[in-house]
């Protein structure tokens, strides 16, 4: 008799993220922009953003956020490196290979996920699958975009909204009981509405801001159930929600019809702004730093972007180790 022989578990095992210095505070686009600070606040919840200098790219930033989570993972041995990103540095070849030549991995798979604000959801599912196939054992999943660069100049609608950032986890195979496995993951898209949110090949940003806000939280709604249903949890048992920043309001109205209450929902966009595939590792890297995420914890990451996109999936939190020192030199800081 052969005994059953279970796929091995992704298991969360390293984390870091970076911001660039710049904060760029809602008084100094209404100098540039028709609109005011009392109109952003209320909006979106936005009071400033971080935004990167003109010779920062998005691998400067992948590699700065990747080197804190492989620090913070205790090893720099990975067999895969998994990035998500709307902004690569070039049309081709894919940025990831160029992040992983940055941390000394030149024989390393490396490729790049797109599915814009959803990206770090399905990096996260891409990276659990090569763990569950046994084609990696380690796998570093970077979010990284230079959001700030899509909008136009004089589009007030996008312009206060986008941001710049990284974040990155490091997913390790092991068992489905530790804390730190993730769960299910749910994803989905719906092509025909693309047109809520895009850029068009030399363009720039266009975006239509009350449809997308609605289909946010039905989707962000419908999935997060989905994945605790998935995860074997109710509503009621989740510690902490992990939400796409995209507004303050799209966060607080999934609270609202979820029933989470504003302490277990886990909000930066108010000095981050919206980092695209950045919001999730670098809102978990802010949770952790500050105690508002705790060993054990029932933790769900759900997301919502152009696409349109969703995705969500759970994790017991783990017993991470904060990273010492930061690998890099750029003039970035951690979050
Ligand atoms: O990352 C995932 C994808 N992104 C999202 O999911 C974003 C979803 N959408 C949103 O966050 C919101 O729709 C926005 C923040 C973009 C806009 O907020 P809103 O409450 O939906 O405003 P609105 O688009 O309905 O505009 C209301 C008014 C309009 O003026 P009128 O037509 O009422 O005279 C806009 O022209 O506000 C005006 N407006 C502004 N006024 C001052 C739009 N942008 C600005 C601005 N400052 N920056």
């Amino acid at each position: 008799m052969t005994s059953a022989r279970t796929a091995p578990a992704a298991v969360l095992c390293g984390l870091g993220a970076v911001l660039p210095p710049r904060a760029v505070a809602n008084e100094a686009l209404c100098a540039e922009l028709d609109t005011t600070d009392q109109w952003i606040r209320t909006r979106t919840g936005i009071r400033e953003r971080r935004i990167a200098d003109p010779s920062v790219s998005t691998a400067d930033l992948a590699a700065a956020a990747a080197a804190t989570a492989l620090e913070s993972s205790g090893s720099r041995d990975v067999h895969a490196v998994v990035l998500a990103t709307t902004t690569p540095d070039h049309l081709m070849p894919a940025t990831a290979p160029a992040v992983a030549a940055r941390l000394g991995l030149t024989d390393t798979a490396a490729f790049d996920v797109a599915a814009v604000c959803t990206g770090f959801v399905y990096a996260l599912a891409t990276a659990a699958g090569l763990i569950h196939a046994g084609t990696a054992r380690r796998v570093l999943v970077v979010g990284a975009d230079r959001m700030s660069r899509l909008p136009a100049a004089d589009d007030r609608t996008t312009r206060p909204l986008f941001a710049d950032g990284a974040g990155a986890v490091v997913l390790r195979s092991g068992d489905t009981n530790e804390p730190g496995a993730l769960g299910p993951v749910v994803l989905g898209s719906d092509g025909t509405r693309r047109d809520l949110l895009v850029v068009p090949h030399g363009g720039h940003m266009h975006m239509q801001g009350p449809d997308l806000f609605r289909h946010a939280v039905d989707r962000m709604c419908s999935v997060t159930r989905q994945a605790v249903q998935l995860a074997g949890w109710r509503l009621e048992d989740v510690d902490r929600i992990v939400p796409h920043q995209a507004n303050a309001r799209i966060t607080a109205a999934v609270g609202r019809h979820l029933a989470i209450g504003a302490d277990r929902l886990v909000q930066h966009i108010e000095t981050v702004g919206n980092t695209g595939a950045a919001s999730i590792p670098l809102a978990l890297a802010q949770a952790s730093a500050d105690g508002t995420l705790l060993h054990r914890h029932r933790v769900c990451l759900t997301a919502f972007g152009a696409g349109l996109t969703w995705g969500a999936t759970s994790v017991i939190w783990p017993d991470l180790k904060p990273a010492a020192h930061p690998h890099h030199d750029t003039a970035m800081e951690r979050p």
